[in-house]
C-alpha cells in the first residue's frame, strides 16, 4: 500500500506553499522562502502557489492571476531552482480538490471553527472588534448579509491535503502555521486509525534546530503581514523601503542604563538579527544599555542592510515577472511532476476508503 513512500525512500520530502495574494514580504521570505533555499540542495522539494486558499477570501479573478505570476517570479528571483525543486500551482492539481472532498468526512467542524486562524478571518468578516470567544454563536446567529465562507472554515482541510497528498516529511513554514501543521497530523492520526492502515505519516516544521520564526512588523506589531498592512516587500524599491523603516515605530529612548527593551525596538532589534552583521547589532545592543543610542542612525542602518538582501532580488524579479515564456514552462513541468504523484496517493486514498470499480 505504501507505494508512495517506496518512491522517495532515498530522499525526505519537503513540501510548502504560500498563497497567492500580492507580493512577497520579508516575512514571507524569512519565515518561509529562506528556508526553502537552504533545504533544496539535500531534500526532495516541492513548493507551490496556493492559489485555492487565495479564493477563500474571495479576490478580484485579475489580481488572483497576476498574484500567481508575481509569487512564481519571486520564488524564482529568490533562487528556487525549477530543476531542483517542483515548482507549481495548486490548482494545476486537480487531483488536491478531489481528496479535499474526501478528507473533509473526517474533519470536525468544532475543530475547524477552534482553530486560531478561523476565528480571526471570520471576526474581520463580520466585523466583530471584540475578543469574545463567543465566534461560534456570532456566525450560527447572523443574520445580515455578511457571511463567513465555508471553504474559509476548511482551510486546514485543504492545507492538510496539500502536504498529504505528496507524504510529505518536513513542512518549512513560519510560526503562524504551526497549529495547521498540528492539524494535519490529527487528520493522518484519524486516517491511519479509522482505516486500521498506516498510510500517513505525521509531517513536522522544519526549522534548523531553532525555533520557528516570527518576523515582526514595522509599526511596533507582533507580525509582519500583509492583512496588517506593515509589509517591506522585496519589490519594494530602494526609495519606499528606506521611507518604510525610517516611519517605524520607536519610542523616547531608554533614560537609564540597561532598561528593558520596548516591543517596537526589540522588533527593529530583530530585524538587524536577520540582515546585519554581529558587530553592528551588538553596537547598537550596547548604545541602547548605555544610553547613547539615536534610533534614526539604528533605522539607516537597518535599510542599509536590508536593501543588500532585496535589492539584487528585486532586479531579477523585474526580469523573471516579465517573461511570460518562462513562468508558463516552469509551472508546466512542475505540475507534471506533482500530479503523477498525487494522482498515485489519490488513487490509494480512495481504494482505502471503499471507492472502487464495480
Ligand atoms: P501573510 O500572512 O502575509 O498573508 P502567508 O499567510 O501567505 O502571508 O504566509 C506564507 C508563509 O510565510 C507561511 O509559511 C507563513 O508562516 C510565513 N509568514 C508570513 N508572515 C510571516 C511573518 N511575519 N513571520 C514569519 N513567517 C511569516
Ligand atoms: N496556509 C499557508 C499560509 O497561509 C499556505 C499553505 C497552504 C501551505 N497549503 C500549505 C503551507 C501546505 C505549507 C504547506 O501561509
Amino acid at each position: 500500500m505504501n507505494m508512495n513512500m517506496e518512491k522517495n525512500k532515498d530522499k525526505k520530502v519537503v513540501l510548502s506553499g504560500i498563497r497567492s495574494t500580492g507580493n512577497l514580504h520579508l516575512g514571507n521570505y524569512f519565515g518561509a522562502v529562506s528556508k526553502f533555499l537552504k533545504l533544496q540542495d539535500e531534500y526532495d522539494c516541492r513548493y507551490f502557489i496556493a492559489d485555492l486558499h487565495a479564493l477563500t477570501t474571495n479576490p478580484d479573478p485579475k489580481m488572483l492571476h497576476e498574484s500567481v505570476k508575481n509569487i512564481l517570479a519571486e520564488y524564482l528571483a529568490a533562487g528556487l531552482d525549477p530543476e531542483k525543486n517542483m515548482l507549481y500551482v495548486q490548482s494545476d492539481i486537480p487531483e488536491i480538490s478531489e481528496m479535499y472532498l474526501l478528507l473533509n468526512m473526517h474533519v470536525g467542524i468544532g475543530e475547524l471553527m477552534r482553530t486560531a486562524s478561523f476565528k480571526d478571518k471570520a471576526r474581520k468578516a463580520l466585523g466583530i472588534t471584540s475578543d469574545s470567544d463567543e465566534i461560534e454563536k456570532e456566525i450560527i446567529g447572523n443574520q445580515t448579509n455578511q457571511r463567513v465562507n465555508a471553504g474559509l472554515l476548511t482551510y486546514p482541510t485543504l492545507m492538510a491535503v496539500d502536504i498529504l497528498i505528496h507524504h510529505a516529511d518536513y513542512v518549512p513554514v513560519g510560526k503562524d502555521q504551526e497549529q495547521h501543521l498540528e492539524l494535519t497530523r490529527r487528520f493522518a492520526r484519524r486516517f491511519n486509525s479509522f482505516y486500521g492502515v498506516d498510510y500517513f505519516g505525521e509531517p513536522v516544521n522544519f526549522n534548523f534546530g531553532g525555533e520557528a520564526l516570527k518576523v515582526p512588523g514595522l509599526d511596533g506589531s507582533g507580525k509582519m503581514g500583509k492583512s496588517e498592512g506593515n509589509c517591506i516587500y522585496l519589490i519594494d524599491d530602494e526609495k519606499t523601503l528606506r521611507k518604510k523603516v525610517m516611519r517605524a515605530v520607536t519610542d523616547e529612548g531608554p533614560k537609564v542604563p540597561d532598561s528593558p527593551v520596548s516591543q517596537p525596538v526589540a522588533n527593529l532589534f530583530l530585524l538587524m538579527d536577520l540582515v546585519s552583521d554581529k558587530e553592528v547589532v551588538d553596537h547598537f545592543r550596547k548604545a541602547y544599555a548605555d544610553c547613547s543610542i539615536r534610533y534614526g542612525d539604528m533605522k539607516k542602518q537597518l535599510a542599509e542592510d536590508l536593501l543588500k538582501v532585496t535589492l539584487p532580488i528585486r532586479e531579477r524579479i523585474l526580469d523573471i515577472r516579465s517573461n511570460d515564456e518562462l513562468l508558463a514552462k516552469v509551472v508546466k513541468s512542475g505540475a507534471e511532476r506533482a500530479r503523477a504523484y498525487a494522482a498515485d496517493t489519490l488513487r490509494e486514498v480512495r481504494e482505502i476508503m471503499g471507492i472502487r470499480k464495480i
